[in-house]
């Protein structure tokens, strides 16, 4: 007799144990404990062998056995149930829920663009801090403390460091690659810069660049001149023309600006280039040997050219917007509209 009960307490954490959701193991769970043939109605014949004076004491035990398996074979057909229906409620032949998908910014899409030309000449792509030093930003490019050409980047310095600034250009990352001492340097900079301007429609304190360098030995205006002008082909069509006018960088000897026929009105005049024909997208020049040099690049042996270019500018004209402050603000309302530019 003890043994029986201590069989019945085995089975019950067989039974405790057990678990499905799938209908067909229920419906062996029932055959197994509660079928005519089961384990429940098996222990009741056992019955007739316990001794009388402990009838009463197993009838309860057996009793409470048979209603705990009732009870879990009930939990384990209601389960098995609600897993049904909730399957059921999936059709799979329905279309998905749409998920909102972001646009790409329009600033980054004219910088991937100005990046994928470049890269298919062999110019790698070379990133560096937004927080530059002095050096870096201004005395390595030949622009000396008290150099006046400094008037025209003015920045913003952090106060606990006055050696530290918010870069005016990515020309800091093209120093950056020269110390490297790894020639030749083929590389664009695209990046974050920012200047100490009044913010208006036409003007931030912050905006984007993409500039480049390509130093080598025999390096001279005439590959400057036709890297350019592929570039420019590529970017607004066959068609255009350019002109460079001579201008001036601290960091390049010649310099020049380098202008491309209108690409909205084909150089007939509008108001995009102001009735002149002509859109400026460009500095560039060679680059000035104390730059070189202060890099320890030897001057007498390398040359090489050097480029820089907004994006904004080129981005606010593309799309036909007008207020460059959008650009940063982030309301959507303005972003999805470039959902399927490119
Ligand atoms: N660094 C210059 C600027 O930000 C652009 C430039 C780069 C000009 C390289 C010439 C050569 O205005």
């Amino acid at each position: 007799m003890d043994q029986l009960l201590q069989q019945i307490e085995e089975y019950k954490k067989e039974i405790t144990a057990y678990s499905s959701t799938d209908e067909k193991s229920v419906e062996e769970f029932r055959i197994k404990y509660l079928g005519t043939k089961g384990i429940v109605k098996a222990i009741m014949g056992e019955m007739k062998n316990v001794p009388n004076d402990r009838k009463k004491e197993f009838g309860q035990v057996l009793n409470e056995f048979k209603t705990f398996t009732e009870q879990k074979f009930e939990s384990l057909k209601s389960q098995a149930t609600d897993h049904r229906q909730s399957g059921s409620e999936i059709d799979l032949t329905l279309p998905g829920d749409p998920v909102p998908l972001g646009s790409r910014h329009p600033i980054s899409l004219v910088k991937n663009k100005i990046i994928s030309i470049f890269q298919r000449l062999g110019f790698a792509v070379a990133e560096g801090p937004e927080i530059e030093d002095d050096w870096h930003n201004f005395t390595a490019l030949n622009l000396p403390e008290h150099h006046p050409a400094r008037d025209m980047q003015d920045t913003f310095y952090i106060q606990q460091n006055p050696d530290w600034l918010l870069r005016t250009h990515t020309s800091n990352t093209q120093i950056r690659e020269m110390e490297k001492g790894k020639l030749p340097i083929r590389v664009i900079c695209p990046g974050r810069v920012y200047r100490n301007e009044t913010v208006s429609a036409r003007s931030h304190c912050f905006f984007h660049q993409v500039e480049g360098l390509y130093i080598d030995e025999n390096v001279s205006f005439a590959d400057l001149k036709q890297t350019l002008y592929f570039f420019v082909k590529e970017m607004y069509g066959e068609d255009v023309k350019v002109r460079f006018r001579p201008s001036y960088f601290p960091f390049t000897e010649p310099s020049a600006e380098m202008d491309v026929s209108c690409f909205i009105c084909g150089g007939k005049g509008c108001r995009i280039c102001k009735y002149s024909g002509w859109v400026e997208i460009l500095g560039c020049g060679m680059v000035h040997p104390n730059v070189l040099e202060n890099c320890k690049i030897d001057s007498d042996k390398y040359t090489g050219f050097a480029f820089g270019m907004g994006i904004e500018r080129p981005a606010l004209i593309k799309y036909d917007i007008n207020d460059i402050r959008l650009f940063s603000e982030n309301d959507v309302r303005f972003l999805r509209q470039f959902t399927s530019a490119v």
